[in-house]
């Protein structure tokens, strides 16, 4: 390989006027004039592409014509020169190969396509603006959620994929299983079906490592997991996905309003990392998908978030005037239609409603002294609505029993779990924020399925 980066001649073009380099990477328009030919070729490494200036009285025709095709692989040498634009610079060609030839055929002609025929190809779609800009913004998202937490004492934690648990307890597992259709015909009942099954019992993929993380948050004191979480969410929406990534951390010794500004810094952290960063790719997004986004991403690094009681929530939206499809009532879950009025209409900023009734939300939440409500809080934003779920856990572990068993759980699935608040519990506190919402927020894609390099829905595995 003695290719370099194009990003390296885009952005530090002065080092290299005059040398001779070689780039490869594919052919993303090619334009044609009598004596001179431009390719834009791009290697992944930048949003933009470089200029190939090709002298045609320097070339065979047979030489030019095969690399003149959208979507082929070339190798060029050449040496770099100043563009036409200040500042610019681009690579008059001295010697071009071919490495992948790229007939007709090729889906990406156009310079638009709608997202939904893009989901048709997600071998290829990749190779556009969008997916070039939105792959790189969830690469540094994600590192920079690395860095908060490293550069915070966190220790980095891997949760198991599979588990015998179901976290947040809404069945909407992803079965694991070695037994096949005539495994289930030989057997007399689900018992003995399990029974011959790989592990001997019910196993699936994880909806949340967060029990295990609590069990390393009980010796670690800080910690992370940032993995891959799946649900069987048959729920056909712009913002779920069945496979998508969460980070989860869990503090051993925080309470609520603790666990709260930690959210929020990691947050303000994460998006200013993506500011900095990914100054192009937003450029991008602004234009393409969310007039106003680096604004508003700026807003939300400069300032507080709302902190809202679920109660004051159902009070605004009890005299909003608002007509919405579902009820509003204290007891009853926000559903998206109300979060967003919430976020964008009421405060237009992100907003932490806390400590909801604890009927709606999970068993292993702390329950607060009301008897009524849990310590716990949905981080809304504009847009998007939840994107961290969140809260202080029981620690107690009576009161913990009491509220698996009133869900009817199977306490023996939990043994493991129930232990953390047997031998020397504390208080402590976790989040989970989905990798894929914050993606939307900060890129103004407004569906999950392009926000993944693969879509994960219901009835969609290509
Ligand atoms: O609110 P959730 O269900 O909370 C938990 O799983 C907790 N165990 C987290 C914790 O405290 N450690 O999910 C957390 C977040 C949501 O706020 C949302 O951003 C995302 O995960 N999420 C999804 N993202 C895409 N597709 C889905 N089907 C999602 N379900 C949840
Ligand atoms: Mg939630």
């Amino acid at each position: 390989m003695k290719n370099i980066d194009i990003l390296a001649i885009l952005t530090d073009g002065k080092t290299f006027e005059g040398k001779s380099v070689n780039v490869a990477g594919w052919v993303r328009t090619a334009r044609d004039s009598k004596t001179m030919a431009f390719l834009n070729v791009n290697d992944g490494t930048s949003l933009r592409h470089l200029q190939i200036v090709i002298d045609k009285t320097k070339f065979a025709e047979a030489d030019i014509a095969p690399v003149m095709k959208n979507g082929a692989s070339v190798s060029v040498d050449g040496t770099v020169v100043k563009a036409m634009k200040e500042g610019e610079y681009e690579l008059n060609a001295e010697k071009i190969e071919l490495l992948g030839d790229c007939p007709a055929d090729y889906p990406l002609q156009k310079k638009y396509h709608s997202m939904e025929f893009l989901r048709t190809i997600p071998q290829l779609r990749v190779r556009t603006n969008t997916f070039n800009a939105m792959l790189r913004v969830r690469s540094k998202l994600s590192f920079a959620i690395h860095r908060f937490f490293q550069e915070n004492g966190f220790c980095y934690i891997h949760t198991p994929i599979i588990t015998g648990s179901d976290c947040e307890g809404a069945g909407e597992i992803f079965r694991v299983t070695t037994n096949g259709y005539a495994d289930a015909k030989t057997v007399k009942d689900e018992a003995e079906y399990i029974a011959g099954d790989f592990f001997k019992r019910k196993a699936g993929l994880t909806v949340s490592g967060q029990l295990e993380g609590e069990v390393a948050a009980m010796a670690m004191g800080k910690i992370y997991t940032f993995g891959p979480t799946f649900r069987a969410e048959n729920s056909n929406t712009p913002r779920h996905a069945a496979e998508f990534w969460q980070v989860e951390p869990e503090v051993a010794f925080a309470k609520l309003p603790d666990i709260i500004e930690i959210a929020q810094s990691m947050i303000k952290y994460i998006i200013n990392a993506v500011i900095e960063e990914c100054p192009e790719e937003l450029a991008f997004f602004e234009k393409a998908f969310e007039a106003g986004l680096r604004e508003k991403l700026q807003n939300v690094v400069d300032s507080d978030f709302k902190v809202l009681d679920y109660g004051e929530a159902i009070k605004i939206l009890e005299e909003s005037g608002e007509k919405f499809q579902y009820p509003v009532g204290w007891g009853l879950d926000l559903q998206s239609e109300h979060e967003r009025y919430i976020t964008e209409k009421v405060f237009n900023k992100p907003v932490f409603v806390t400590n909801y009734p604890k009927k709606i939300k999970s068993f292993y939440m702390k329950q607060n002294d009301d008897g009524l409500t849990v310590a716990a809080t949905d981080l809304l934003v504009p847009g998007v609505g939840e994107i961290i779920g969140c809260s202080e856990r029981e620690a107690d572990f009576e009161k913990l029993k009491a509220a698996m068993l009133e869900r009817n759980m199977n306490l023996d699935d939990y043994v493991g779990y129930m232990d953390l608040r047997k031998y020397g519990s504390v208080p402590h506190s976790g989040f989970g924020l989905g990798l894929e919402r914050i993606m939307m927020y900060v890129t103004g894609i407004s569906n999950i399925r392009d926000v993944q390099l693969y879509a994960r829905t219901a009835g969609d595995l290509m």
